[in-house]
């Protein structure tokens, strides 16, 4: 199963995406994450792409193909893969099938969550991270049974950097102007999925499911 997960931020993506390897056990590759564990660990390619991510901009695509191109021939990949976040530009969607091409590899599902600006724009400021295990949270939306502790791990709970209204703002804009135009691009293949992303968590991931469903 080698499927997309798109849409724009706060769309519920990284959500789904854990729901999603949960129940298909293949690897979850999310560009954003691997740009913030790199940053975390203040590696070269941290260092390269932290000043995107503070500013909501995206990184560039040399960057970002290569290290997309290195994680998907990973021996993990062969029987499937879901990527979260990428591709995100026309450019790197034609780079992606090159890549596929030379692994010998085609998507099978693009799956993109509808949501609409104003709802995104409250997911994103409200939502909280489990610092030891990476579980998402919103403060009104999926709040943790005790404010500011992970309900899995205890965790503590912190918030992105790049959540705050202003960067917000500029991670809209990018969305619109360079990778919505995407969409043109898989609905032209004919596997490209728009699901109501305004729907709750659980209801968003049925839908999700009886898509996949059709293809084991
Ligand atoms: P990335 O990490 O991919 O961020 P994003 O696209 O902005 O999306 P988010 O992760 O913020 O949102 P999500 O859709 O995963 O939503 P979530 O499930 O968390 O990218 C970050 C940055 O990295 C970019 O700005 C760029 O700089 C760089 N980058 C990454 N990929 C790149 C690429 N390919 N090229 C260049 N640069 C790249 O949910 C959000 C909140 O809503 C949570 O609080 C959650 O609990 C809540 N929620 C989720 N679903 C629902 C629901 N159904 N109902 C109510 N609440 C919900
Ligand atoms: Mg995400
Ligand atoms: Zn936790």
């Amino acid at each position: 199963m080698k499927l997309l997960i798109m849409g724009p931020p706060g769309a519920g993506k990284g959500t789904q995406a854990g729901k999603i390897v949960a129940e298909y056990q293949i690897p979850h590759i999310s560009t954003g994450d691997m740009f913030r564990h790199a940053i975390k660990e203040g590696t070269a390619l941290g260092k390269k792409a932290k000043k995107y991510l503070d500013q909501g901009l995206l990184v560039p695509d040399e960057v970002t193909n290569g290290i997309v191109r290195e994680r998907l021939s990973k021996d993990d990949c062969t029987k499937g893969f879901l990527l979260d976040g990428y591709p995100r530009t026309v450019s790197q969607a034609v780079s992606l099938d090159e890549m596929l091409f030379d692994l010998s590899m085609k998507v099978d599902v693009v799956l993109n969550i509808a949501v609409s600006n104003t709802i995104l724009f409250k997911r994103l400021t409200g939502r909280r991270i489990c610092k030891t295990c990476g579980v998402t949270y919103h403060i009104s939306f999926n709040p943790p049974k005790k404010e500011g502790v992970c309900d899995e791990c205890g965790g503590e709970l912190f918030q992105r950097k790049d959540d705050n209204a202003e960067t917000v703002e500029n991670r809209l804009a990018v969305y619109n102007n360079q990778t919505k135009p995407l969409l043109d691009y898989y609905s032209a293949k004919g596997n490209l999925y728009t699901i109501d992303g305004e729907q709750d968590i659980d209801e968003v991931f049925n839908e999700i499911n009886q898509i996949l469903g059709r293809l084991k």
